[in-house]
């Protein structure tokens, strides 16, 4: 048995850090788990992720960027999160394919039929067993993450506004506001179809009560893998 859990939200809904205190709280707790990210996680996908999220690339068509974010996808899934599921592992993403659903269908128009259909060839099918959707309003989360992006700016010229080429404020981040709350609304119907697989999670409350909720609605599934020997 093993177990996939995939982090999903809008921009600073705080999904790498609850991703990060979760897999914190899983290897410590003795079980074997793997924390990455998409897009990234692989030499290869990290590549694609600099191409994908470049602020100079405003010009990429829909088309190219499904198709990198697909790309950058089959490699992470063929080079790590199967060969690790297979061992019987945990695996966290931060980002899968619901964000192609959320952002390059909801968010940009895409038809959803033809990105299930590339999805499928870049995952072979494979499917998370537990999504975290953090919910937050885009404005809130945008201010977050524009904070980050200040915070980090840093330039032998001075200061650097944040669209002008921090890391942390890509091209995605970029986009209009209402393009954002297609990618919310987006999210929160995706959740809505399939409740069974996902958690919906109110990004507002404080990054602890957020953490214990996660734990103590998937901890009853993540004791249920083998955890590493010991010896
Ligand atoms: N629950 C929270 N309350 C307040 N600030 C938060 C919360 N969760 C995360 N943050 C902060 O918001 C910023 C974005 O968080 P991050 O986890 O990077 O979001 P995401 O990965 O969803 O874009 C960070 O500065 C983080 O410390
Ligand atoms: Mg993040």
């Amino acid at each position: 048995m093993s177990l996939f859990i995939t982090f999903e939200g809008p921009e600073g809904s705080g999904k790498s850090t609850q991703a990060r205190r979760l897999y914190e709280r899983i290897a410590g707790a003795g079980y074997p788990v793997i924390l990455t990210r998409e897009p990234g996680g692989t030499p290869i996908s990290e590549n694609i992720r600099r191409i994908v999220l470049d602020l100079g690339n405003g010009e990429m068509d829909s088309t190219t960027e499904v198709l990198l974010f697909s790309a950058a996808r089959a490699q992470l899934v063929a080079e790590r999160i199967r060969p690790y599921l297979k061992l019987g592992g945990i695996v966290i993403c931060d980002r899968f394919a619901d964000a192609t659903y959320a952002y390059q269908g909801f968010g940009l128009g895409r038809d959803l039929d033809e990105l299930r259909a590339v999805t499928q060839i870049a995952t072979g099918g494979l499917m998370p067993d537990i999504t975290i959707l953090i919910d937050i309003p885009v404005e809130i989360g945008l201010s977050r993450k524009r904070a980050v992006a200040e915070r980090t700016a840093v330039s032998p010229l001075g200061p650097r506004t944040p669209t002008s080429g921090s890391p942390e404020w890509n091209r995605l981040d970029a986009r209009e506001a209402v393009f954002h709350e297609r990618v919310r609304g987006g999210y929160q119907a995706l959740a809505a179809a399939e409740p069974g697989r996902w958690l919906v999670l109110d990004g507002r409350e404080s990054m602890d009560a957020i953490a214990t909720s996660i734990w103590q609605q998937i901890q009853r599934r993540v004791l249920a893998i083998t955890p590493l020997s010991r010896s």
